[in-house]
């Protein structure tokens, strides 16, 4: 069973899985929601096991989801948010991840730089999770396959168009996802914002076993045509607050509106990690629409986050 190889094991990237983990990931998923839903919360099958959130950076949903899920899993979640800890007094990573390695059963952690998490799971021998890098976001991209998967069925038979800012986090967890599970991804973003040369090779490198398709173009209607799925994120990301102004000028035009949609199938779903800045990636007219899927996606965060957990940790 796929599961099990997960056991111990660090989640800094969606790279990180095999095919089987990440298709036993999403089916776990997919049964604690119906659990769930038969109103079974509380799991026993952490219990005494505790979770430590190391965020860098603020979070509604990475946060909650994971606290909750570590509570109806039967163990508890600890909140460090980093300002607090002496890590902001100057304590290397090195030594904050070594002395919390005796105290904690995990570590999800929140950073500006990915090498933070690297260095952290370096030193410490429990599971550190990413709870987003300026590399990738894989938490949201388990719960983003889930909900494709729930609305438009198996991912290999859809065309899923993002339209953005190419070397988002989130767009790299998701081109990892769909090039191990097939299905076509077309990227339409600006010069200068294709994604990482590193995350986009380890993508090909898949795809090209899966007979998933990567596409990069400039022309977000080329994106959009006939797409099942229409996927946006924030042009401006947690750290990238300086370069505000010229990337909202050099994005503008990749927009999410009507005028672009009535390219896609009548009946595409519109997605968004969330949070959202309505007027800037997507018009509150579609995010607010009937294609938009974005409230059970962020609900998917729960069940994911704790079909991770139960495999890392139970
Ligand atoms: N989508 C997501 O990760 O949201 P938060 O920043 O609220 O955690
Ligand atoms: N790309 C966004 C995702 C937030 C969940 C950011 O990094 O701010």
């Amino acid at each position: 069973m796929a599961l099990q190889t997960l056991k111990g094991r660090d989640l800094l990237s969606i790279a990180d899985l095999s095919r089987d983990e990440l298709r036993a990931l999403i089916e776990l998923s997919k049964h604690l929601k119906n659990v769930r839903r038969i109103g079974l919360r509380k799991l026993e099958v952490l219990k005494g096991k505790i979770l430590g959130l190391i965020f860098e950076k603020p979070s509604t949903r990475t946060r909650v989801s994971l606290e909750v899920a570590m509570r109806e899993l039967g163990g508890e979640a600890l909140y460090l948010s980093s300002s607090e800890l002496q890590l902001a007094r100057g304590e290397p990573i090195k030594d904050t991840a070594r002395v919390l390695d005796r105290y904690l059963d995990a570590i999800a952690a929140r950073v500006y730089r990915h090498d933070t998490l690297v260095e952290l799971a370096r030193y410490a021998s429990i599971p550190v999770i990413n709870a987003l890098s300026d590399v990738e976001h894989p938490l949201q991209a388990l719960a983003d396959v889930m909900t494709i998967e729930e609305f438009k069925g198996d991912i290999a038979k859809l065309k899923i168009a993002f339209v953005g800012d190419g070397a988002d986090n989130v767009l790299h967890s998701l081109m990892l996802a769909v090039a191990k599970l097939g299905g076509k991804l077309y990227i339409a973003t600006a010069k200068g914002y294709e994604p990482r040369k590193e995350i986009l090779k380890l993508a090909q490198e898949e795809a090209s076993e899966t007979k998933a398709e990567i596409v990069i173009t400039y022309d977000p209607v080329e994106a959009v045509k006939d797409a099942d799925v229409i996927y946006t994120d924030v042009w401006v990301s947690m750290g990238q607050e300086a370069e505000r102004e010229k990337r909202i000028r050099d994005l503008r035009h990749l927009q999410v509106n009507p005028e672009l949609v009535k390219h896609a199938k009548k009946d595409y779903i519109f997605m968004h990690c969330l949070p959202a800045h309505r007027g800037e990636e997507v018009v509150d007219e579609i995010i607010e629409s009937k294609n938009s899927v974005v409230w059970d996606q962020a609900e998917n965060r729960l069940h994911t986050a704790k079909a991770v957990l139960i495999a890392l940790l139970g």
